[in-house]
């Protein structure tokens, strides 16, 4: 197994280049994408600041359904277009939310839930799963870590699905 050791608390443009060099290296050469999701969302539980919930949804049949994550057991399946992940994977866009309460319809999965950050992936040009990331602070969730996590994902996009 890969020896990790990030420094957590440096700069979030570092942490996050970092963390993808880490993510791409964990996937290299492993083609099962379940397996692949599993490890980057530990990778990002444990490192990510101010989180209560990190993890993926995957499309499956033209819905999200639960894939592996770290925090709380959570909704299994999502409506595209309904809450803040169904409102990425409908729309392809990265969903930034500094108050969950505010954003209309979103699922509350976990009450301590105050921020979230929803990340679309792609393959093919079609989005075949959300990483999606809660914390516990209200607008935790900045224009640096939207810009990380987008390079992350893009960096291994082709081994999550
Ligand atoms: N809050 C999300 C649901 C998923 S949980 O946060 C894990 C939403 O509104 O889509």
């Amino acid at each position: 197994m890969l020896e990790i050791a990030i420094d957590k608390d440096q700069p979030k443009a570092e942490l996050y280049a970092e963390l993808t060099s880490f993510a791409a290296a964990l996937v290299d050469g492993e083609p099962d994408a379940i397996a692949n999701m599993a490890n980057v969302a530990a990778l990002i539980w444990q490192y990510v600041p101010g989180l209560n919930w990190a993890g993926f949804y995957r499309v499956i049949d033209n819905e999200l359904v639960l894939g592996p994550f770290q925090g709380k057991t959570a909704c299994i399946r999502i409506a595209i277009g309904s809450g803040v992940c169904g409102a990425a994977a409908a729309s392809g866009l990265v969903q930034r939310v500094a108050d969950v309460h505010a954003f209309p319809g979103h699922i509350a999965c976990d009450a301590d839930s105050r921020s979230e950050l929803v990340i679309p992936i792609f393959k093919n040009g079609a989005v075949i799963a959300v990483l999606d990331l809660d914390s516990p602070l209200p607008d935790h969730f900045g224009t640096e870590d939207e810009d990380g996590l987008v390079s992350l994902i893009e960096a291994i996009a082709n081994y999550l699905g």
